[in-house]
């Protein structure tokens, strides 16, 4: 088989046997396949596409391009979540310790920063010592001893994901329904999960644009999963405005330590809720959904949920000083604001222009394995709907270089609309597939 030829093939709209696609992903994986070749492959898929069995193809290919955990000797049932990415989108940091601190296991295998979204480890690794490199047998020992792993893949776990994840944040092929599709699903299936709870984003900073297109990514994962027989479910979010106030890794990082202080801003407390509800529900820890909301609202307001996080970080290597002392995060040493110029209600919030900014500043990486500052970010201090006086703050810039910081200003200046007329909060969420 020539790489060539199955690049071509797709580029000329064919459909790829199952041979060939696990050709593809076993050289990647192995380092015999080239960037350029497979950022060129990636490429025909963005614009061709894959039909539902290619992709379900695609996904156990990467699941299997390492090893893949079974975590029944740990627990009988592991529950996973997994968000397909937005910007200010840190619910992970919260539901994660929120859900284990039930009882049930949370092994789960997040992602760095794709494009102008942020990424779970990227969050984590701003706390000093955080290690997301955990082998096989330290994710097991983990779950085992404290019943949470956030983790990334490792060489062992799933690597052709981490490989293509890491070349589509940097080529432009983020964006296509089966390389996310197969990304996150690869993800969970090899580390185990049982019950996976699906957080698909849709709006101006999601990668999939409007309700209809969610949905399509939504039940193909569904279907995936169904047919590996994982119980899963997927809800459709809003990304049409960044989730909290906090855009940027450090910066994330203390708002969800807040949040699991209980004093987190309502939409992504309200998020956190409901999706960890989900996951209790489908974890067969509480016999429905709203008796699961109940147990969540309750370790939240308990402080369980945050001690567990102390828990994660330390099992992890973190340093625990940084979460019961968020000050000793990174933080920037040029901050400057953003304020109207004139009144209003705010009509929109441009959150792929909030994203960019992000990664601007240097949250996100501009190419493959480019360092991040995890002290630089954004805070937006109002949502859609809200009334807006002339001279309130909109925006709080965090940067390390005075340019960046004016370019910042300047474009957050324009990643706002107001306007005369009330308008309605946006929804957090447009429904649920499963
Ligand atoms: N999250 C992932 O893990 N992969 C994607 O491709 C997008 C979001």
């Amino acid at each position: 088989m020539r790489v060539t030829d199955i690049i071509e093939k797709k580029r000329d709209g064919g459909e790829l046997s199952q041979a060939e696609i696990e050709f593809f992903v076993n050289g990647y994986a192995r380092g015999d396949i080239p960037d350029y070749q497979a950022a060129a492959w990636c490429m025909t898929i963005f614009f061709r596409g894959m039909t539902p069995r290619e992709t379900a193809d695609l996904t156990l290919a990467m699941a299997h391009s390492g090893d893949m955990l079974d975590l029944h000797d740990i627990a009988p049932i592991v529950v996973d979540k997994h968000s397909s990415g937005g910007v200010g989108d840190k619910v992970s940091l919260v539901i994660a310790p929120l859900v284990a601190a039930s009882g049930l296991h949370v092994g789960k295998m997040s992602g760095r920063g794709l494009s102008f979204s942020g990424g779970t480890l990227d969050k984590l690794e701003s706390i000093a010592g955080y290690r997301v490199d955990l082998s096989e047998t330290e994710f097991r020992q983990q779950l085992k001893e404290h019943g949470i792993v956030l983790s990334g893949q490792s060489k062992d776990l799933a690597p052709a994901d981490g490989k293509l994840y890491a070349l589509r944040d940097v080529t432009g092929s983020v964006p296509s329904t089966p390389l996310i599709a197969s990304s996150i699903m690869s993800k969970k299936i090899a580390a185990g999960a049982d019950a996976i709870v699906l957080d698909v984003k849709c709006g101006s900073g999601a990668f999939m644009k409007t309700p209809d297109e969610a949905r399509v990514l939504a039940q193909t994962m569904v279907d995936i999963g169904k047919n590996l027989q994982r119980k899963v479910i997927a809800l459709i979010g809003d990304m049409d405005q960044p989730l909290g106030h906090a855009i940027g890794n450090a910066l994330e990082v203390k708002e969800a330590i807040e949040t699991l202080h209980g004093r987190g801003p309502a939409d992504l407390v309200e998020h956190s809720l409901v999706i960890a509800a989900h996951m209790l529900h489908l974890g067969e820890k509480v016999p429905s959904v709203e008796a699961g909301r109940a147990l969540a609202e309750q370790l939240l307001a308990d402080g369980s949920g945050y001690r567990k996080f102390l828990e994660l970080v330390q099992a992890q290597g973190g340093d625990i000083g940084m979460v019961e002392h968020p000050d000793r995060l990174p933080h920037a040493p040029l901050i400057s604001e953003v304020k109207a110029d004139q009144a209003g209600y705010v009509h929109h919030i441009n959150a792929l222009e909030v994203g960019l900014t992000s990664v601007d500043l240097g949250a996100g990486r501009a190419q493959k394995g480019d360092p991040i500052d995890y002290a630089v970010g954004i805070l937006l201090h109002v949502k859609v709907a809200d009334r807006v006086e002339v001279g309130q703050t909109l925006f709080t810039v965090h940067a390390n270089d005075p340019a960046k910081a004016r370019a910042a200003e300047e474009r957050l200046s324009r990643a706002i609309t107001l306007g005369d007329e009330t308008v309605k909060p946006l929804p957090l969420f447009y429904g649920i597939v499963s």
